[in-house]
């Protein structure tokens, strides 16, 4: 499985990436865990990426590029990944296909989350993130314990970018930049198209359907 999730913010990507990558014993490729875990970490990535981030503004491609092709160079990338929240523009999907290319593999879906626009803000202004193991919460998907994450007994906290302006923001990002590239991928036959509405297990298993 060499797949990719597709998405605007908030649709639901990181909370199936983990239910599916575990279900397939392959890694989960965030850009955006990879950047918080670097500004957390407070790396020199971490540091030139910090601000886009919290403005809720990309990072520029050959960062992420930069990223992905080293995230791919794993070996536990080898048996297959699923690549959450890149590529967003389409110079990182032609750096893509030529990363893949060097190592002889081709993208095999591109899942692509549909959710509306008030569900996302719905969704978003509601969410609280382990900042350790990036699982999200929110007013549907609530953690057993109040603000303390399920897996790691993490204190939740609430991402910079999830405030109202800053998801607006996200939100133009994504429609003027990212959106064009269902475009992109529609021309291989490779996308697949997944009602993003309804409770996590119903979607996910929308998704595995879609896989078949
Ligand atoms: P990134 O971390 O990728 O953020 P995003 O795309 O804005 O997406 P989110 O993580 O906000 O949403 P999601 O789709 O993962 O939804 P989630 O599962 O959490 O990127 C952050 C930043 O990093 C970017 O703005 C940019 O600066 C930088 N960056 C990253 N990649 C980059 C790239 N390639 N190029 C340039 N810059 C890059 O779910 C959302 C909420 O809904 C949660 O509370 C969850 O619990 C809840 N929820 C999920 N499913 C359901 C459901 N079925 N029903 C009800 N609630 C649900
Ligand atoms: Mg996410």
């Amino acid at each position: 499985m060499n797949d990719i999730f597709l998405g605007p913010p908030g649709a639901g990507k990181g909370t199936q990436a983990k239910r599916l990558t575990a279900r397939f014993g392959i890694p989960q490729l965030s850009t955006g865990d990879i950047l918080r875990k670097a500004v957390a970490d407070g790396t020199a990535l971490g540091k030139q990426a910090k601000a886009l981030m919290d403005a809720g503004k990309l990072v520029p491609d050959d960062i992420v590029n930069g990223i992905v092709d080293e995230a791919l160079a794993s070996p536990i990338a080898a048996k297959g990944f699923l690549l959450d929240g890149f590529p967003r523009t389409v110079p990182q999907a032609t750096a893509l296909d030529e990363m893949l290319a060097r190592r002889g593999k081709k993208i095999e879906h591109v899942l692509s989350l549909e959710v509306p626009t008030d569900v996302l803000v719905d969704r978003l202004s509601g969410r609280q993130t382990c900042p350790k193991c990036q699982t999200s919460y929110g007013k549907d998907t609530p953690p057993k314990r109040a603000g303390i994450c399920d897996k790691d007994g993490e204190k939740l906290i609430v991402r910079p970018d999830d405030m109202p302006d800053r998801i607006r923001q996200r939100m133009l990002e994504y429609e003027s930049k990212t959106a064009l590239l269902t475009g992109y991928y529609t021309a291989r036959s490779v996308v697949r198209t997944v009602d993003g509405v309804g409770t996590v297990e119903e979607v996910e298993k929308r998704i595995l359907q879609a896989l078949r």
